[in-house]
């Protein structure tokens, strides 16, 4: 009945079979396994393009090291004022990337506005006295469980690329966005101009592993001592490398993103015909805002749900589900709802 995060679903037998597989006899170590070679060429396969990859703990981790890679100590990183990296890795893209400035933009759903980018892409830029702007970082799926359509992510490739920055996107939630838009991976990264992708995947099965996919390639060695410097290059990479492997086999990352995203379809559908909710902005993939009336949500709380409430203002409530939530506990959730509102 935990609704606060899609980062406290366990992980599913695939993922675990693959780790006792790989913890059997020896295998080389930094990524020099034969997971990681699987998992390179699984995501060249997916991406249609030949890719490198990095695989880290954590998503803050392939954010602020990529980033890190997209900009000069003196640039600037221009997102959305909802973002993660804005809001929630304590400083971690400031840190790593020495001291570049983070630019917060506006936009409904968390999507950043094309045209504040098109004016901040060239805000002072070559001026010594200012931040040089330097990398765009966008979120797919948002924060807020929006995501951002292929023409939307063209347009501010677009722009982005026209004014001579960089293109980074978080994709904490990737799967989510791909599942929810049906579109090729490719054509969600690379051929609308991203640069380097954070492949985020623990919130959506792996255990401990997420990864940093490369497209421009010239950019690896750089990141490659960025990873190691950081702390970030496993010894024993195989049993990061065989999770995400395994993640990849037979499309459980799209089955599972696919299922996050089918239960927060239900949540909406049934929370609309509870008296005094209202749903607030887009929820395409698996993470819903809504305005819950205060004895639904105090009465949901003692009925044993979990989920944050009181970060946003009065009656807003983020809801997630994830590829472990199940239609019991959505149906359990709204029949609570629909109590506490009456
Ligand atoms: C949009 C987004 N990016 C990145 C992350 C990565 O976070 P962590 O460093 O906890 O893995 C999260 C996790 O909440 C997230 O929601």
């Amino acid at each position: 009945m935990i609704f606060s995060s899609d980062n406290t679903a366990a992980t599913p037998p695939e993922i675990l079979d693959a780790l006792t597989r790989a913890a059997s006899g020896p295998a080389l170590p930094y990524g020099a396994d034969e997971h990681s070679d699987s998992v390179r060429r699984r995501l060249a396969d997916l991406f249609e393009r030949d890719v490198d990859v990095l695989f880290v703990s954590t998503g803050t981790a392939a954010n602020a090291l990529g980033l890190a890679t997209l900009t000069p100590p003196w640039g600037s990183v221009l997102c959305h004022r909802d973002s993660h990296v804005n809001n929630d890795e304590c400083g971690a893209p400031e840190f790593y990337t020495a001291g570049a400035k983070l630019v917060p933009l506006g936009g409904a759903d968390a999507k950043i506005d094309p045209d504040e980018l098109r004016t901040a892409v060239r805000y002072k830029k070559g001026d010594v006295h200012s931040v040089e702007p330097s990398v765009v970082s966008v979120t797919q799926a948002t924060e807020t469980g929006a995501v951002y359509t292929v023409d939307e992510l063209r347009e501010l490739g677009a722009i982005t690329k026209d004014a001579g920055l960089r293109l980074h996107m978080d994709g904490a939630r990737f799967a989510g966005a791909v599942a929810s838009l049906g579109a090729t991976p490719a054509a969600l990264t690379w051929r609308a101009g991203v640069d380097l992708l954070s492949f985020g995947a623990t919130k959506n099965g792996t255990m401990t592993a997420d990864a940093i996919v490369v497209f421009d390639r010239a950019l690896t060695p750089e990141l490659s001592f960025r990873a190691k410097r950081a702390g970030q290059l496993t010894a024993k990479t195989r049993f990061q490398s065989a999770q995400v492997d395994a993640y990849l086999t037979d499309g459980l990352w799209l089955r599972n993103a696919a299922h996050a995203n089918a239960m927060a379809a239900r949540l909406q559908d049934g929370l609309k015909a509870v008296p005094g909710v209202e749903l607030l902005g887009a929820a395409d993939a698996n993470i819903l805002f809504v305005r819950l009336p205060q004895p639904v949500i105090d009465g949901l709380l003692a009925d044993g749900f979990v989920f944050y409430h009181d970060r946003w203002g009065p009656g807003v409530v983020r809801l997630v589900t994830s590829f472990a939530t199940t239609e019991e506990e959505v149906d359990a959730l709204l029949a609570g709802a629909g109590r506490h509102a009456v």
